[in-house]
């Protein structure tokens, strides 16, 4: 083989990869179509985020639990129709709220410009700046999602893990979504802010293996605390519990902080020390600065916001973020 013909292959293997990485979003992909887009949002985050500052969390989580069903394609707005019982049905969906808010940056948008922008991309971009106004890290937010038509509750039980996973669950899940260890470890860190409701992890407090006992891996004191002044039944689904208590809505190393002392909120939390690759990304992120952690938290969010996404003739642009277009 010649060695220009190796040259090209190897400059075609590299775009390839890079392609295959980036799909087919790109920064400022409504630069053209609808230059105000970004824009809109931006200023509807900063303007109602403030007076809610919960809903940073919230929408965190949403894009989540979006990118993790059907990839990031806006299913988890949509409601239930009369035969099928969608996304966002699926227990345990406490955080899942601000539908309305993303319907009301939707529908200035569509106003601006109609038919151009998804769903999904509003949700991404709400995520992203809502978390920065809360003074968390910035990560680029490449657009051109197109919003799918299914949503099923189902789904998202399967796909999304629970708070009661062990570690090999939750490496299985996320590598099937193409995230790594690292990914995990550093998107799991997004439980530096908000709250869960107490039968997220009651099984934890009051019955582990069945016979009324506590998770030994949970720090006694705080499982002690938690018994007497949060949730005080396993059946609780009521009461609201911070998952990184004293600093929910900040976003800084408390998680990690709190997880090597045992005081991970969920059984997921917990096992996060308990792999040898995952606990040595802890520690790296402990000895490191913040500034380490928001850039690795941003390469991963921007890895989570490329899983699955629809683009060019795939999808449609949702008229409302509820409902598909009929
Ligand atoms: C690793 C697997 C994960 C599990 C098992 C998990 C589980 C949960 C559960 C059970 C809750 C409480 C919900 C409720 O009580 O209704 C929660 C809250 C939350 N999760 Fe996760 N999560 C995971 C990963 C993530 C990721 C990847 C992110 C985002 C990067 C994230 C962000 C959040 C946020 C911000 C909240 C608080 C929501 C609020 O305050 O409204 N989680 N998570
Ligand atoms: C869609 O679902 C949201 C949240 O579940 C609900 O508040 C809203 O009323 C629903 N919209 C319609 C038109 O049913
Ligand atoms: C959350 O799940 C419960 C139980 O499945 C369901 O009744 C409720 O409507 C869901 N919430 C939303 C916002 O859809
Ligand atoms: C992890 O959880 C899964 C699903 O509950 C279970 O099948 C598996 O045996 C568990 N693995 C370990 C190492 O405990
Ligand atoms: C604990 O779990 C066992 C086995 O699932 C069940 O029989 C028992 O009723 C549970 N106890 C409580 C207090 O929920
Ligand atoms: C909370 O638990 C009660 C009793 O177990 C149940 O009837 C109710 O539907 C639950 N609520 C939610 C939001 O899951």
């Amino acid at each position: 083989m010649g060695r220009t013909r190796c040259f090209e292959i190897v400059v075609f293997v590299v775009l390839g990869f890079l392609g295959s990485a980036l799909g087919d979003l790109q920064l400022g992909f409504y630069a053209q179509s609808c230059p105000k887009a970004e824009q809109i949002v931006l200023d509807y985050v900063t303007k109602h985020v403030p007076n809610a500052p919960n809903l940073a969390a919230a929408f965190l989580r949403m894009h989540f639990h979006d990118c993790f069903v059907r990839g990031c394609d806006g299913s988890v707005l949509l409601n239930d129709t009369t035969s099928t019982s969608a996304e966002k049905s699926a227990p345990p969906n406490l955080s899942l709220r601000g539908f309305d808010f993303i319907d009301r940056v939707k529908s200035l948008i569509e106003a601006e410009c109609p038919g151009v922008v998804s769903c999904a991309d509003i949700l991404s971009l709400v995520a992203r700046d809502a978390v920065v106004n809360r003074g968390g890290p910035f990560w680029q937010v490449p657009t051109g999602r197109r919003d799918g038509t299914i949503s099923k509750a189902s789904e998202a039980l399967r796909n999304i893990p629970s708070p009661a996973s062990n570690f090999t669950t939750l490496q299985a899940r996320f590598a099937s979504k193409g995230l790594k260890v690292k990914d995990l470890v550093l998107l799991s860190g997004g439980h530096t802010i908000g709250v869960a409701i107490c039968s997220s992890f009651t099984n934890r407090l009051y019955n582990f293996t069945g016979k009324g006992d506590q998770d030994p891996s949970l720090d006694s004191d705080y499982a002690a605390n938690l018994k007497a002044n949060k949730c005080k039944t396993i059946r609780d689904n009521t009461t609201v519990v911070e998952m990184d208590p004293g600093s929910f809505k900040t976003f800084d190393l408390s998680y990690y902080t709190l997880l090597v002392k045992r005081r991970g909120l969920f059984s997921s939390d917990a096992a996060l020390i308990t792999d040898s690759t995952s606990r040595s990304f802890i520690n790296q992120l402990l000895q490191d600065k913040l500034s380490n952690f928001f850039a690795d938290f941003a390469t991963s969010m921007e890895k989570m916001g490329n899983v699955g996404v629809k683009t060019r003739t795939r999808g449609e642009i949702r008229k409302q973020c509820a409902f598909v277009n009929s």
